[in-house]
């Protein structure tokens, strides 16, 4: 389904937002922003919609941080450095030789698309990596928030409830005409971001969510991930 909409104009209001269906179907990765600031009353709103979502126990495990302006540029600069030398210090282990079958399939699909739309050529390993790089230009975001949690146990439960604050999060900048990436990618330099920004050590890091106005023309916002069709993932019992 193609949805047509007109976007809202947040600045005269942020009040006019799409509808529950018209969000989650426009809701996409986005891989490109304008450099235009977004107001901090409605990076406030989003927060304030974010810590809605639900919680195991109660919990409200997610510990936020927004960075905006000359910080970002900086921590910008620290994790291209990171990245080129290779320096990754993750909370969490991460591998895509992990995915088999149908999940390696629908991975591969998206570096297809994502290196298709960037005009890279599989066999061009720099072009990759620059294209993968962009992670740590924040795609050009002028804000991006780090989605930090307290551990425990074995942690599932906790990313679960990351994962509903970060969807909720997504949508509520959708609804706004706004857009966002989550980034596992961030998460590749956990200690390096804890380090910069002045964070415990138990607070671990998931993902960051770079966030801003999308750039129409950017190329990375050329991809499209579609979905497999509702029967292959529900079954019903009764
Ligand atoms: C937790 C999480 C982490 C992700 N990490 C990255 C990332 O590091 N870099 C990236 O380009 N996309 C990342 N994505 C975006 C996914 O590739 C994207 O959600 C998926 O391909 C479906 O496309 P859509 O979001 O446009 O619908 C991540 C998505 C999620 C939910």
């Amino acid at each position: 389904m193609v949805l047509q909409f007109v976007w809202p104009n947040i600045e005269s209001t942020s009040r006019s937002m799409l509808s529950f269906e018209e969000t989650t179907r426009v809701r996409r990765s986005i891989r490109g922003f304008l450099g235009k600031p977004i107001p901090d009353s409605v990076i406030r709103e989003v927060l304030e919609d974010a810590q809605h979502a639900p919680s195991n126990c109660n919990t409200q495990p997610w510990n936020t941080h927004v960075v905006r302006g000359e910080k970002l540029k900086q921590l910008s600069q620290l994790l291209h450095a990171k990245n080129n030398a290779g320096d990754f210090t993750p909370d969490f282990s991460f591998d895509v030789n992990d995915f088999y079958d149908e999940y390696r399939e629908r991975n591969n699909a998206l570096g297809k698309a994502y290196y298709e739309a960037m005009n890279v050529m599989r066999e061009d390993k720099e072009a990759r990596h620059r294209a993968g790089a962009m992670n740590y230009s924040f795609f050009n975001a002028p804000q991006a928030a780090f989605l930090f949690m307290p551990s425990f146990g074995d942690n599932v439960r906790v990313a679960g409830d990351m994962g509903m604050y970060g969807q909720t999060f997504l949508l509520s900048l959708a609804a706004r005409g706004l857009g966002g990436i989550p980034q596992t990618a961030l998460g590749f330099f956990a200690a390096t971001i804890r380090e910069f920004l002045g964070i415990p050590d138990e607070l671990k890091l998931l993902f960051g969510i770079s966030f801003g106005y999308p750039d129409d023309d950017a190329p990375g916002n050329r991809v499209r991930m579609g979905r497999v069709p509702l029967d292959t993932s529900v079954t019903f019992h009764a």
